[in-house]
């Protein structure tokens, strides 16, 4: 079979850095398309940057992921999240090229008390879950095949993300103050980078019709951030690493200028009925995640 040309957006993104890492043992190759040659905010970029490279795939990675900071940048994270993408999908379509846009568990309110699905309404309680939700919209009206994969809670020995963050904070303070009351499917980026390959494989394979529309894709179980904190503790203790204690607390009492859905739980059975793809188990890929931080020192 001829090897498969995947153009992520984003350079240093922690899917788009996985993707590339993951795809080295496989029969795709991963080029990775970001600033300055496509900057989001600047829509012109976007054909020229994608004209550029003979893709058989466009992954959507790039985003404006500043949670707390799209309160204030809101027209950036629209642009960014919401439009871009869309022109993205637009020119992948014309070019007859399958695209897969990454989304968020943030679309959703977290009211509800059982796992999220596909088929339930969107209701984002900040501005980078509306964003993104805009984005979702956008590609799906530009891209009839388009495929849209919902994660959450993406952790990596790459970039900011929660592990890094407590990790940092061991090592220099005994103990962490981490919210209690969230709860959601912490995932690997690398087993999103493992899921996206096999979804791109599948659509290469064609029966596009059956094989696009909106999918969740996050690791098996789910946890609440202090347990997560906890877990990435214990791991960090077997390896010989910083530790410290969790204080559980309220989000009542963690103030951030976005609210958080209380529930970013994601049911991924259509995924795994549709494209054959299930995610590990949070717990299971998190100390090699561990181990590699600790590799990189402080
Ligand atoms: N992180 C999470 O917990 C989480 C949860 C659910 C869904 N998601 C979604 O999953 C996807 C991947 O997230 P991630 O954690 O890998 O993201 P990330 O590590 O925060 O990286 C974001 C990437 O977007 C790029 N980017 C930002 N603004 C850009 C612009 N104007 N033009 C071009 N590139 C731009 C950055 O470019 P540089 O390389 O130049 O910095 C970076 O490569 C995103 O779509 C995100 O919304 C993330």
């Amino acid at each position: 079979m001829a090897r498969i040309r995947i153009a992520v957006t984003g350079t240093d993104g922690q899917v788009a850095r996985s993707l590339v890492e993951r795809s080295a043992m496989t029969a795709c190759d991963v080029i990775c398309i970001g600033r300055p040659m496509l900057d989001l905010s600047r829509p012109t970029t976007i054909e020229s940057a994608l004209a550029s490279i003979a893709a058989d795939v466009v992954v959507s990675a790039a985003a404006y992921t500043d949670v707390n900071k799209a309160e204030t940048e809101g027209a950036l994270a629209d642009l960014v999240n919401g439009r871009a993408p869309g022109l993205l999908a637009a020119h992948a379509y014309a070019r007859g090229i399958p695209l897969i846009q990454l989304s968020t568990d943030y679309v959703f309110d977290g009211s509800k008390s059982t796992p999220y699905t596909e088929d339930d309404p969107i209701a984002p309680i900040n501005a980078y879950g509306r964003s993104k939700a805009a984005g979702e919209r956008a590609v799906a009206a530009a891209h009839p095949h388009h495929v849209i994969l919902r994660t959450s809670w993406i952790y990596s020995p790459f970039n900011r993300n929660f592990v890094r963050t407590m990790l940092a904070l061991a090592r220099k303070q005994d103990e962490v103050r981490v919210v209690a009351d969230q709860i959601g499917n912490p995932t690997a980026a690398a087993d999103i980078a493992d899921g996206i390959l096999e979804v791109a494989r599948n659509l290469i394979e064609g029966r596009n019709e059956e094989r696009a529309g909106i999918f969740h894709m996050a690791a098996a179980g789910t946890t609440s951030w202090a347990e997560f904190a906890s877990a990435i503790f214990s791991a960090s203790a077997e390896r010989g690493g910083p530790t410290a204690r969790v204080a559980p607390i309220a989000s009542a009492e963690y103030q951030t200028p976005a609210r958080r859905p209380a529930n970013s739980r994601l049911d991924c059975a259509r995924l795994s009925r549709v494209h054959g793809v299930s995610l590990l188990h949070w717990h299971s890929s998190l100390g090699p995640c561990v181990g590699r931080i600790l590799e990189q020192g402080t």
